[in-house]
């Protein structure tokens, strides 16, 4: 039923707890390493393309947000369809720069020896090479490159080179549109991947070159978005002559001049790019490039090394299992950092910034699977996310009307507010994205505390999705239904009452009554201003407690489980018997209207619901609603394994709940989706972190209090991890039977299946957990 793994050979490929290290030249994987090798900080990415730009698979440098819109052609159209597609753009491309010695032009293939590594530690994609030319003379190169994580726009890039005789030595340092070049990528039609252009997306507006700088501005011909490219060179031990190279889409420049043996040559290049008003972006543009050259690419790294400090120091993981599973862990991690370190008023895309597909979108991916990680390891950047959802409230309000509902429908996928998922039944069906918007806010506020992000911009949030819910919903023999949804399994569409939805939707409302009711009796003042700004009417909140109340949530007497829907379990169980493995995923070998016929799911769904509203399911429905969907799973989507492995594990499947994790673990490492190369599964790469902590350690927040209940799988000697609760650094260590608590910089208080614990600031404890798991739940 999965697709195989592609395992990183480990000759090439070492284990090391720290490093992703490819110790030779290994063409064969150029289009896994392009994606598992990119580097971001957030706001720009760039695929871990090779300096020279050959062999390639698919370039990419995105700029979080930076799209093109298009129209979205509907041969048949109906009212409220999505009408304009976005796409994030491959802005021009400063990653390459082209080595030529005597004449002969220097390229991996050719190498002598190749080692490539990026250490999680300094954040920086290092290489050796040695090359023999046909002269005989052997080139030793040394490249580093490196987005920073501590200015959100520039890119560096070094390259040192020696020879062990005189020779012609031509440099040329290029920057590239390739977003309106032909690319190598192939053509085979896939919905997951990127829009693509058959126009010019990005028109150049004006260049200016000065010594070995270029300032190259642009703009998007259909959404007319301004962009500046600044990229700047510091050269050393090269006297050369320089050459300006002025294309459309190719500017750069050619150094060329003599190499002499035991002096090493050297080309630093750092590349800015910013969008918005085009005269103060020039600018900043130009200050950032100043600093970053003045700077220069040693304090770049330190900068690297700083807040990559930092991160380990509130995030790292360590599962006492073998370099290879510590690998892959802390490579995962990375990517939650790179992802979000820098957003600048942002989001995260589906694929962080490593690759082009599914348009750079923003989707529910981030709140329900990474956010709940940054809420407990960097708090400010879960907070930037939730003020960018914010944002958008004015778009979610006009969509609402749009399709005749009340308060604010967040898009399915956008960049700009605007819906802009062309396919509505898996798309703007899935109103479930409001709830889930709504469930991190709420996890938010519980892990930190943070009660000022609530009323400046969440209680208006909570609001306005309860409103769309008690519009959406209706009361037939006092219960409240939800009909005509899809929930978050897409092989299941638009049905009547999917549970996951309608528990979504019930903890929403009940939210925004809480939230309401609080403020209320907290802040008089603010309340009556917030009653004003959203014409709260008198009996509104409870009739959102109301609708909460007498939700329905659906359950079957005879299976005693949770149908995933009204009629979810009167339809025929896919014939799972007679699937060859090379029919999944099923999305691109069935018309969805053959997938929608059979109880099948692509991803977690009811299952989903368990884990994320424990506490409102008994352990007994939990265990017998695993059973029952496990089985019927395709994980077809990589949103599923992590979620599958967390509730195996909660209901004792301990050898399924390995399974499962090491499923979502090596999700890009060994490319168990078989689209690693469109870039990395964020929202996987989240659920691996909520699989370590919330499935083998338990943690989970009830009514805002701190629960954990370690499960660790038998194979593992032990799991230690941190994480931030309240302000209260948490050092937690589990092994078999045992565990210890510390807490650092705070006291803290938290729930242990032996009752309640309160640490003091500095304490440690350890804690007897045998006998625990009969009544964790
Ligand atoms: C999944 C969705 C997800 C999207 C983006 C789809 O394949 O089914 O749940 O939001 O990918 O990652």
């Amino acid at each position: 039923m999965k697709s195989p793994r592609t395992d990183l050979p480990p000759d090439i490929y070492p284990d090391d707890p720290w490093q992703l290290v490819e110790d030779r030249w290994a063409p064969r994987f150029v289009y896994l390493t392009e994606t598992i090798f990119a580097l971001s900080n957030g706001n720009l990415g760039i695929r871990g393309t090779l300096d020279e730009g050959r062999p390639v698979h698919a370039f990419g440098t995105f700029l979080n947000g930076y799209h093109e819109t298009w129209p979205i052609v509907h041969p048949e159209s109906a009212y409220g369809f999505a009408h304009t597609g976005q796409t994030i753009v491959n802005i021009p491309d400063a990653g390459t720069i082209e080595i030529e010695v005597d004449g002969e032009q220097l390229g991996p293939d050719a190498s002598t020896s190749f080692k490539r590594w990026i250490d999680f530690r300094t954040g920086v994609l290092e290489r050796r090479t040695t090359w023999s030319t046909a002269s005989g003379t052997e080139i030793r190169a040394s490249h580093r490159r490196l987005v920073s994580l501590a200015r959100a726009d520039t890119i560096a890039f070094q390259v040192s080179l020696e020879s062990d005789r005189p020779v012609d030595i031509r440099v040329r340092s290029l920057l590239i549109n390739r977003q309106d070049l032909e690319t190598d990528a192939d053509e085979v039609h896939d919905p997951r991947r990127a829009f693509h252009f058959d126009r010019r997306v990005l028109e150049p507006v004006a260049a200016g070159f000065d010594e070995l700088r270029l300032v190259q501005t642009w703009t998007t011909s259909a959404s007319g978005l301004p962009l500046v490219t600044a990229v700047d060179h510091l050269a050393n031990g090269i006297d050369a002559e320089i050459t300006q190279i002025r294309n459309t889409d190719v500017l750069g420049f050619e150094l060329s001049g003599r190499m002499e043996p035991d002096r090493p040559v050297g080309l630093t290049k750092l590349a800015v790019y910013r969008t918005g008003d085009p005269r103060p972006s020039r600018e900043m543009a130009a200050a950032s490039l100043d600093a970053a050259c003045a700077a220069g690419f040693d304090t770049l790294v330190a900068e690297q090394q700083a807040s990559l400090g930092a991160f380990w120091e509130s995030s790292d993981v360590e599962v006492d299992a073998g370099p290879e599973i510590q690998r892959a862990i802390r490579w995962t991690l990375f990517q939650l950092h790179q992802a979000s370190a820098l957003l600048e008023g942002r989001s995260i895309p589906a694929k962080g910034l490593t690759g082009q597909a599914y348009d750079g979108h923003y989707f529910w991916d981030t709140e329900i699977y990474v956010l709940p990680f940054l809420a407990a390891t960097n708090p400010a950047a879960a907070a930037e996310i939730l003020r960018f959802r914010h944002s958008l409230l004015p778009a979610a309000r006009r969509r609402a009307t749009e399709l005749a509902q009340d308060g604010a429908l967040f898009p399915w996928r956008t960049i700009t507010g605007d819906e802009a998922s062309a396919y509505f039944l898996a798309g703007t069906a899935q109103y479930h994205i409001n709830a889930d918007i709504v469930y991190a806010l709420r996890q938010y506020v519980w892990m930190t505390g943070d009660e000022d992000l609530l009323w400046e911009v969440g209680v208006e949030l909570a609001v306005e999705t309860a409103r769309l819910w008690h519009d959406l919903g209706f009361y037939r023999a006092g219960r409240f239904h939800i009909y005509g949804v899809t929930g978050p399994d897409e092989y299941t569409a638009l049905v009547d009452d999917n549970a996951y939805t309608n528990a979504m939707a019930r903890m929403n409302l009940r939210y925004a009554f809480d939230v309401v009711s609080e403020l209320r009796t907290r802040d008089r003042e603010r309340f009556e201003q917030l009653r004003r700004d959203l014409e709260i009417g008198d009996d509104e909140p409870t009739e959102w407690r109301k609708a909460a109340d007498a939700m329905y949530v659906p359950h079957d007497a005879e299976l005693g489980i949770t149908p995933q829907d009204a009629h979810f379990l009167e339809k025929e169980v896919w014939d799972f018997e007679g699937t060859p493995a090379s029919a999944y995923p099923l999305l691109l070998n069935f018309h969805p209207l053959v997938i929608y016929r059979f109880q099948v799911l692509k991803q977690a769904d009811v299952i989903l619901a368990d884990f994320l509203l424990g506490d409102e399911f008994s352990p007994d429905l939990k265990r017998r609603n695993f059973e029952y969907y496990d089985p019927i799973t395709t994980g077809d989507s990589s949103l599923s394994a992590c979620v599958q492995a967390i509730m195996a594990a909660e209901v004792g499947q301990s050898g399924l709940a390995i399974e499962h994790f090491s499923r979502a673990l090596f999700m890009d490492l060994a490319d168990l989706a078989g689209n690693t190369t469109d870039g990395v599964h964020m929202a996987s790469a989240g659920g691996v972190w909520l699989a370590l902590t919330s499935g083998f350690c338990g943690l989970r927040l009830v009514r805002g209090d701190l629960h954990l209940s370690p499960r660790l799988p038998t194979t593992w000697r032990g799991l230690r991890f941190r994480m931030t609760y309240r302000g209260t650094l948490m050092l937690i260590h589990v092994v078999h039977d045992r565990m210890s608590v510390e807490a650092r910089g705070g006291s803290v208080s938290f729930v242990l299946p032996s009752g309640p614990v309160s640490l003091a600031e500095g304490e440690r404890r350890d804690f007897d957990t045998s006998g625990w798991s009969e009544s964790s739940g």
